[in-house]
């Protein structure tokens, strides 16, 4: 065997190497990215959410509507949830507010403000809810859950997003 047979060797096994390396990091990096990256993506759900600015919710005893979806993300798993509810100031102090949630406590339907009755009926199975929240017909066990908020200096309001029961 001459050197210079050697050298077309190891010349062939350098290529095949580097070829090699180059194809696995081309396939590799991709992969890797795709098995790590749900750890990476941030999951909103229990972040606080805008929901409104009491500088447009002039009228006391209005509930105004308001609604938001959090993605809420489980290893590969995305899911986009709905949720609304209504802010209805008490009196001129812009942080006396109530923010309910509009999930009847029922079986969760959607409940909507029916001005004519000054109620919030549930479609679902005609319960009622008076302008606070608490249960006057049907079969809800309890009054209609409630966010923590905070109006800020320019009146944005900012809600945690899960439900507290009053009490
Ligand atoms: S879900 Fe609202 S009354 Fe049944």
């Amino acid at each position: 065997m001459s050197s210079k047979e050697l050298n077309r060797r190891d010349f062939i096994k350098l290529t095949s190497a580097v070829t090699g390396g180059i194809m696995a990091a081309g396939l590799g990096i991709p992969i890797v990215g795709y098995l790590i990256d749900p750890a990476l993506r941030e999951d909103k759900a229990g972040k606080p959410v805008v929901v409104g600015n009491i500088n447009d919710m002039t009228e006391i005893g209005k509930p105004y509507p308001f609604s938001f979806t959090i993605t809420k993300v489980n290893g590969w798993e995305r899911t986009a949830s709905s949720y609304g509810g209504f802010i209805i100031r008490k009196s001129d102090d812009p942080k006396d507010l109530a923010v309910l949630s509009s999930r009847c406590t029922h079986l969760s339907c959607r409940v909507n403000w029916h001005e004519e009755s000054k109620a919030f009926q549930c479609p679902c199975h005609d319960a009622k809810f008076d302008a606070d929240g608490k249960v006057l017909d049907g079969p809800p066990p309890e009054p209609l859950g409630r966010f923590e908020f905070e109006v800020a200096e320019d009146g944005a309001i900012t809600i945690i997003p899960v439900e507290v029961k009053e009490g």
